[in-house]
């Protein structure tokens, strides 16, 4: 039995975190930690879990964490981790980290889009970007996972198979993409309140999202050479899910069936993505609660623009269950346990 913490217990990706691992049949939850002064049981917190642990969450301290687990998950906000990591990496505990702050390599453009130096240049080279369907072999050596955000997730996904095969415009790519409002974790304000979203729809940071520099990164690795990527996020009315519509400018004079074989085969034998039969749309109620990404595909033919559908619980695929995949990886569990 491993033991496993959470830092960030009492945030969103936190509670998820919390529901997979409880079901967890190699792992015991043996700590969780926020901001709070006086410890809470759990369970009071997130009445869900009541009759299924009586854990507390305290304040976090480095002294319990490492006392306590093996490997810890870090559900943090950006740039906090930064000052965590360190010291739980030279305590020799895994980690896998469900902020930004290891997944940007570049240091000049984690500084740009989140406004920090990065102050801890060897753990950001020890890390993995934790996206198990293209870096697996990786991840199960890692001592640090950088999880991959919840937009990147889809948005690399969707364009893996075309991109690694050459078959699309690396520097012609347009995400169009929508999230529900959970992906901004548990702020309170008013942009956030239930008036302002109810019957609402709206785009947010065109061209300027934080996002924009991970998925540049991911997909010029894929496609070998810069690519030049649109990224334009909105804000949808529902609690969870993303939807990303990617328009991709076909190089190669290649049918839609064809193109479908592709995505099929990059991702046989992979349980979490599932590329649907041609002349079907992922749908949100299909992924969410769940840790698939579904992709569908369709094609202007007389334009060569090949239209990518990416769909996935933000939660779960993209931060929870995506970060669980990464610790069954590295503990030698199989890859899908507590997420089916
Ligand atoms: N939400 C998503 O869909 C999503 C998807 C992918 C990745 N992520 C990333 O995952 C991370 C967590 O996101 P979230 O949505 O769960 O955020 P959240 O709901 O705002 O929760 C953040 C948690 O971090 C805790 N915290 C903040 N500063 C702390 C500190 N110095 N020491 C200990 N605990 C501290 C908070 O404690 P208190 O409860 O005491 O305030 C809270 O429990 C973020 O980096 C986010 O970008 C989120």
């Amino acid at each position: 039995m491993k033991r496993v913490g959470i830092v960030g217990a009492r945030g969103y990706t936190g509670r998820e975190l919390i529901r997979i691992l409880l079901k967890h049949p190699a792992v015991r939850l043996t700590y969780l930690a926020a901001t709070l002064d006086d410890p809470q049981p759990i369970s009071r917190i997130f009445p869900e879990f009541v009759g299924q642990t009586d854990l507390a969450c305290e304040k976090f301290t480095l002294t319990r964490a490492v006392k306590q687990c093996d490997l810890v998950f870090l559900a943090l906000p950006h740039t906090v981790s930064l000052s965590v990591v360190p010291k739980l990496m030279a305590r020799r505990l895994k980690v896998i980290d469900l902020s930004a702050d290891y997944r940007i390599r570049n240091c000049g453009t984690y500084e740009r889009w989140y406004h920090k130096a990065h102050t801890d240049l060897l753990n950001l080279k020890r890390s993995v970007y934790g996206l198990p369907e293209l870096y697996r072999e990786r991840i199960k050596k890692a001592v640090l996972v950088a999880n991959p955000g919840c937009y990147p997730t889809a948005a690399i996904l969707g364009c893996a198979p075309v991109l690694a095969a050459g078959c699309v415009d690396p520097k012609d790519i347009v995400i169009d993409a929508k999230s529900g409002v959970s992906g901004a974790g548990k702020k309170a304000t008013l942009d956030y309140s239930l008036a302002e979203l109810e019957g609402n729809f709206k785009g947010y940071k065109f061209a300027a999202h934080q996002h924009a520099p991970e998925i540049d990164q991911e997909l010029t690795k894929l496609a070998a050479s810069k690519v030049g990527v649109v990224f334009c996020p909105h804000l949808l009315p529902v609690s969870r899910g993303i939807f990303e519509t990617i328009y991709l400018r076909m190089t190669k004079n290649m049918s839609l069936e064809k193109v479908h074989d592709l995505y099929r085969k990059f991702y046989k034998g992979e349980t979490f993505v599932r590329v649907k039969p041609l002349g079907e749309s992922p749908e949100l109620k299909h992924v969410n609660q769940t840790n698939y990404c579904d992709i569908g595909l369709a094609m202007d033919a007389s334009r060569r623009l090949l239209i990518v559908a990416s769909a996935e619980d933000n939660l779960i695929k993209g931060a929870s269950g995506q970060a669980v995949q990464n610790m069954n990886l590295m503990i030698g569990s199989p890859e899908t346990t507590a997420l089916l």
